[in-house]
């Protein structure tokens, strides 16, 4: 069996690490397509290297630009990739743009399309991840699930019977680099300066566009983090650093640090050290869950609904509308309550590459 992988941004990149080492034990040949959605080392190298996977057979070095303008490229680019490969499966990956345009590229020319972590749902129709989701499941032949509430959407929009569970790949990395971390395999983390690993502190990101792109909404965020009475280690993603100087707006303010984003080892480091951990990003908060962190998530909901429960994960849509409350939230200590395993046993990702094995044409 012949499988070509398509990636593009972060988080498919730390999906790539457990499929292209469960895929390395076998006979099967796996092709690794870099769309270059994410051009910065920050963003794309380190991961390669952090993570062990094999360097890109093909990148498209597409690079950034408007929705339409990047997936297009990307669709553009792939179209004499997957001519040449001719592969049993196409695989793609979570919601971004890489995602939709490689599914679309594939089914044009009646290649089968896998999708890992299919059906997960905001219902949020202003998030670009939410059309590149729904669009993508219902192009692709064979949907990837990584929980039940995933199936259960699946299922409600007539695709069941395209569909495995096989549970959530980032399980599969994040329990290894954090079982690596704490034997001490990887060096203290890069954080901001000014932040103290010993002392008390939160880790944050911010990229949404819907929190980034907006003047008075992203000034109203910065606010909510610089008053909390922890220093904020704040990760900064490059669409953050780009919309906040365009708008005027100083991230350093009150008690956050400013800090580049890091590599997938050294967030795990920063998260296991931290007090908690707020975010937009989606990834990041299953991670909070799994490695033990209370989260606060500045959204008005989650695709991951699982780390709601018990207190592990809180909403928040709008920081200054909790008054005095949001920095109790933000800065609550991790609950009692017991963790489940919704996303899994770390064991996904062979399981997804005997799926693809049994059900190749
Ligand atoms: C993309 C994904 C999002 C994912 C995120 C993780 C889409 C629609 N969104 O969002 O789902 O959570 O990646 O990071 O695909 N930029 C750089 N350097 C880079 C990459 C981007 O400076 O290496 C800048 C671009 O110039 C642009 C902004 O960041 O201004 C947005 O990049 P883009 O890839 O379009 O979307 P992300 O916000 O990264």
């Amino acid at each position: 069996m012949k499988v070509v992988s398509v990636v593009g941004a972060r988080p498919q990149l730390v999906k790539l690490a457990p499929i292209a080492a469960a895929f390395a034990g076998t006979p099967h040949q796996h092709v690794i397509v870099h769309t270059g959605q994410h051009y910065d080392a920050d963003l794309s190298d380190v991961f390669f290297s952090g993570l062990g996977i094999p360097d890109p057979d093909v990148h498209l070095g597409v690079g950034s630009g408007t929705h339409g303008v990047q997936t297009g490229r990307i669709l553009a680019a792939l179209d004499p990739v997957f001519a040449a490969e001719q592969p049993d499966w196409v695989l793609v990956y979570g919601d971004t743009n890489s995602t939709l345009a490689g599914a679309v590229s594939a089914v044009k020319q009646h290649i089968p399309v896998a999708h890992l972590e299919a059906g997960l749902r905001s219902f949020n129709r202003r998030m670009p991840e939410e059309h590149n989701r729904v669009l993508t499941d219902h192009a692709a032949d064979l949907l990837l699930a990584p929980t039940e509430e995933a199936v259960r959407h699946l299922t409600t929009e007539g695709l069941a019977e395209r569909t495995a569970l096989v549970g959530d790949v980032m399980v599969d990395v994040c329990l290894r680099i954090r079982d690596a971390v704490r034997r001490g395999e990887h060096p203290a983390p890069a954080l901001p300066e000014g932040i103290d690993p010993n002392g008390p502190y939160l880790v944050s990101t911010l990229h949404r566009p819907d929190n980034t792109d907006d003047p008075e909404r992203l000034a109203g965020l910065v606010q909510a983090l610089a008053g909390l009475d922890l220093p904020v280690a704040l990760l900064a993603h490059p669409r953050l650093l780009a919309r906040a100087e365009e708008q005027g707006i100083k991230l350093a303010q009150g008690g956050i640090r400013v800090g580049r984003p890091l590599p997938y080892a050294g967030l795990v480091a920063a998260v296991l050290g931290s007090h908690g951990v707020i975010t937009d990003s989606g990834g990041l908060q299953k991670e909070a869950y799994l490695l033990g962190r209370p989260c606060t998530t500045l959204r008005p909901e989650t695709e991951w609904v699982e780390t709601i429960e018990g207190g592990w994960n809180v909403l928040v849509p709008d920081p200054a509308a909790l008054g005095a409350q949001w920095a109790t939230t933000a800065t609550r200590p991790a609950p009692g309550t017991e963790r489940g395993t919704p996303y899994g046993d770390g064991h996904a990702a062979e399981r997804v590459v005997q799926v693809l094995a049994e059900r190749a044409a």
